[in-house]
C-alpha cells in the first residue's frame, strides 16, 4: 500500500487527543483529530479514514450514533470505541453494531497498538483484494463489455480470435443484448482500429435513398441530386462499415451489397465507373435471418456470405450470472452522472433484478438502474427503488400467493406481442390511419412500422422480395 493509513480520533477532551497522538504517532498512521463528532463526520465523506477511534460518551453526539453514521458514510472504516465509565453494556452493543472492539480508559497502550496494527492489515488486505479484483475484471472484459458468464467469455474469445482476420461478420441477438458493442469490439481489436467505424441503421433509411446512402450518387442522377456525393462505403474505406438491422435492407439493395462484398467495388448511382473500396463489413440483426432467408424474405446468397462468421449474443436471461457485474458497472456510471454516493444494491434488490424477465436485455437493465439511481435516497439501491423502476412486464410475478398481497399478474412474454399489437392499433386509430404520424409517435421508422403491421397481420403480407412498394401513409 502506498499512502499511509488514516486514523480518525474523536474525543471531546483535548487531553485525550494529545495522549492518543503520542501513542500512535510512531506506528506510521496519519492522524486526523477532532473534538467535535459533527465536524469529524462532515469531513469523512470527502477524506475517508481506515480506522476511527471514538469516545463513547460525548456531550454533542454519543459514540454509538457516531458509529452508526460511519457505517452509513463509510462502511469499510473500522471503528474502535473508548469508554471511561463502566459502560460495558453499551460497548458490547457497539460491537454488535459493527465496531471492531472497545477499550476502557485509561487506555491499555499495548492493546491499542495491537488493534491498530490489525486494522491496518485488514485495510491492506482489502486494498490488495480490490486491486486484484479490478485486474481480473479488466481481463474478463471485452472493450468495455462486461460478461463473466461462460457463454459471454466464449463469445469474447471468439471475437478476439476472429477480429484480426474477418472481412465480414454477422452479429445476431435480441434487442439490447449488445450487438453493437460486439461490432465495435471487432473493429477495435482488428487491424483497422485507427480507421473509421461507420454505422448505418438500415431500418432508419427511406427505401428510395438506400442506394445513394450506401454507394453515393452523381450530380443529376435523380431529382434532388444537386451534387456528387460519396456513399457510406467510400466514407468507411479502409475501416469498418456497420450495417445495423440488416434484415430491413430492401431486396434490390441486398443484391447490390452482395456484389460490393464480392468484388470490392462500388458504383455511385448514375455512374458507370466502379470504384475500389476496402471495407470490412459487420452486419447485425435481431431477426432470425436464416428463417427470413428460407422464407424468401432475405437473399440466401447474401445471408450465407455474411454468416461465414456468426457471433450470437445470448439474451440476458440465459446468463443471469452477468447481472451483478453489469449492475455494479451501471450503478457506478449513474452515481457519477447524478452526483450521488451509491455503492451498490441491497441483497433483496439484487434478487429482484435476478428474477426479472429482461426481454429488453442489457439495455433494459441499464435503463432500470438509471431510473433507480435517479430515485435513490441512500447509499445502496433498495428493493422498492428497483421495483418502482421496472416496467411491470419485466418484474417477476409476485412470489406470495397471499390474496391480500396480490398484485395484478404481469403479462407473460408471449402476451407482449398482443400488447404491442393493441398499442399499434390504438395509435394508428388516434392518428386516423396515418402511418407516418403513427410511426413517429411510436418512435419507429415507417419501414419498421410496416414490418410490425405485417407481423401482426394488420396488413396483407408480402409473398416475395421487393413486391411491395414503399410503405405509404
Ligand atoms: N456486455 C455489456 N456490458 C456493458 N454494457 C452493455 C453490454 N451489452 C450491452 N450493453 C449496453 O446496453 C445497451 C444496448 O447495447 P447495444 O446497443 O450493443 O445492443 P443491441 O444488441 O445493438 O440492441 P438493438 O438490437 O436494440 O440495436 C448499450 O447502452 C450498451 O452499452
Ligand atoms: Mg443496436
Amino acid at each position: 500500500m502506498g499512502a499511509r493509513p488514516v486514523l480518525l480520533v474523536i474525543d471531546d477532551e483535548p487531553g485525550m487527543l494529545a495522549l492518543v497522538e503520542r501513542i500512535v504517532r510512531p506506528t506510521g498512521f496519519e492522524l486526523v483529530l477532532h473534538t467535535s463528532a459533527r465536524d469529524a463526520l462532515a469531513g469523512l465523506a470527502a477524506s475517508p479514514a481506515d480506522v476511527a477511534l471514538i469516545d463513547l460518551q460525548m456531550p454533542e453526539l454519543g459514540g454509538l450514533d457516531v458509529l452508526k453514521a460511519i457505517r452509513e458514510i463509510q462502511p469499510q472504516c473500522g471503528v474502535i470505541l473508548m469508554t471511561a465509565h463502566a459502560a460495558v453494556d453499551s460497548a458490547i452493543n457497539a460491537v454488535k453494531l459493527g465496531a471492531l472492539d472497545y477499550l476502557s480508559k485509561p487506555l491499555d497502550i499495548d492493546r491499542l497498538r495491537q488493534l491498530l496494527s490489525q486494522a491496518r492489515e485488514d485495510a491492506e488486505r482489502r486494498a490488495a483484494l480490490l486491486a486484484a479484483e479490478n485486474q481480473t475484471a479488466h481481463r474478463l472484459e471485452l472493450c468495455g463489455m462486461i460478461g463473466r458468464s461462460a457463454v459471454m467469455q466464449e463469445l469474447f474469445g471468439l471475437v478476439r480470435r476472429i477480429a484480426p482476420h474477418a472481412r465480414t461478420a454477422l452479429v445476431t441477438g435480441e434487442t439490447g443484448a449488445g450487438k453493437e458493442g460486439i461490432a465495435r469490439a471487432i473493429h477495435e481489436l482488428g487491424p483497422r482500429r485507427q480507421r473509421k467505424f461507420v454505422t448505418i441503421n438500415c431500418s432508419a433509411i427511406v427505401e428510395t435513398l438506400f442506394e445513394s446512402e450506401l454507394f453515393g450518387h452523381m450530380r443529376g442522377a435523380f431529382t434532388g441530386a444537386t451534387d456528387h456525393k460519396a456513399g457510406l462505403f467510400e466514407a468507411a474505406d479502409g475501416g469498418t462499415l456497420f450495417l445495423d438491422e440488416i434484415g430491413e435492407l430492401p431486396g434490390a439493395v441486398q443484391a447490390k451489397l452482395l456484389r460490393v462484398i464480392e468484388n470490392g467495388e462500388v458504383q455511385r448511382v448514375g455512374s458507370m465507373q466502379p470504384k475500389k473500396v476496402d471495407v470490412r463489413i459487420v452486419a447485425a440483426t435481431n431477426r432470425q435471418l436464416k428463417t427470413e432467408a428460407d422464407a424468401g424474405r432475405f437473399r440466401s446468397d447474401l445471408y450465407y456470405r455474411l454468416n461465414v462468421i456468426e457471433l450470437a449474443v445470448p439474451p440476458l436471461r440465459e446468463r443471469l450470472q452477468d447481472i451483478p457485474y453489469l449492475t455494479a458497472a451501471f450503478v457506478e456510471e449513474f452515481s457519477v452522472k447524478f452526483h450521488k454516493q451509491i455503492d451498490g444494491v441491497s441483497p433483496a434488490a439484487e434478487r429482484t433484478l435476478m428474477e426479472g424477465r429482461w426481454s429488453g436485455n442489457v439495455r433494459e437493465l441499464r435503463n432500470v438502474l438509471e431510473r433507480a439511481c435517479m430515485l435513490a435516497e441512500g447509499r445502496s439501491l433498495t428493493e422498492r427503488e428497483i421495483q418502482s423502476s421496472m416496467p411491470s412486464t419485466t418484474a417477476a410475478p409476485p412470489r406470495s400467493t397471499d390474496s391480500l398481497d396480490r398484485r395484478p399478474t404481469p403479462p407473460r412474454s408471449d402476451d407482449l406481442d398482443a400488447i404491442e399489437r393493441d398499442h399499434i392499433i390504438r395509435v394508428l386509430a388516434e392518428e386516423r390511419g396515418n402511418k407516418r404520424a403513427a410511426a413517429e409517435r411510436l418512435g419507429l421508422s415507417r419501414r419498421t412500422l410496416y414490418r410490425r403491421l405485417e407481423r401482426h397481420q394488420l396488413v396483407p403480407s408480402r409473398d416475395t422480395l421487393g413486391s411491395v412498394g414503399s410503405p405509404e401513409t
